[in-house]
């Protein structure tokens, strides 16, 4: 499996300290940038993150821009992706559960580098949990299909 990762100029740092605290616990994670601490636009960086994961070289995605919000609503936009932003550990791992997330959008501006180590540990550990939930991602889907009837 293969973490997708990227930031704008609002989550440079907390980008590098996930990057190395992921791969310091043994994942494998791309980085889509940026590399230097320059203001970019955030939907390209959500853009790239997200269509790795719809092209299957990735299967999960954390971005981070200011407030997280940017990189959420840009993400969203994309086919195939399920984008949370999370500002805690608890919802991290609800929106795995629940959700079925691919993609996790976390705000520099407004989060600690130590609740993003937690909040992405808490991602990654959680499992979704089917079911119920299925038949909830599903309709999802079909919102975005076009093929929802309520
Ligand atoms: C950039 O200044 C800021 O707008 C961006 O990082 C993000 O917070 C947008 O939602």
């Amino acid at each position: 499996m293969i973490i997708a990762l990227g930031c704008d100029h609002g989550g440079f740092e907390h980008k590098n300290a996930i990057l190395k605290h992921l791969e310091e616990k043994g994942f494998t994670v791309k980085d889509f940038g940026i590399y230097e601490n320059v203001s970019v636009d955030y939907p390209d960086i959500a853009a790239k993150v997200c269509e790795s994961i719809q092209n299957g070289e990735c299967q999960l995605g954390i971005l981070v821009c200011g407030t997280g919000i940017g990189m959420s609503i840009a993400a969203n936009k994309i086919k195939g992706i399920r984008c949370a932003l999370c500002p805690s550990k608890e919802i991290a791992a609800l929106t795995k559960q629940h959700n079925n997330a691919n993609v996790i959008a976390l705000g520099g501006r407004f989060t600690s580098f130590e609740d993003a180590k937690d909040i992405v540990d808490s991602y990654m550990n959680a499992t979704f949990e089917g079911g119920r939930h299925q038949r909830r991602v599903d309709q999802i889907m079909a919102i975005e299909a076009g093929t929802f009837e309520a």
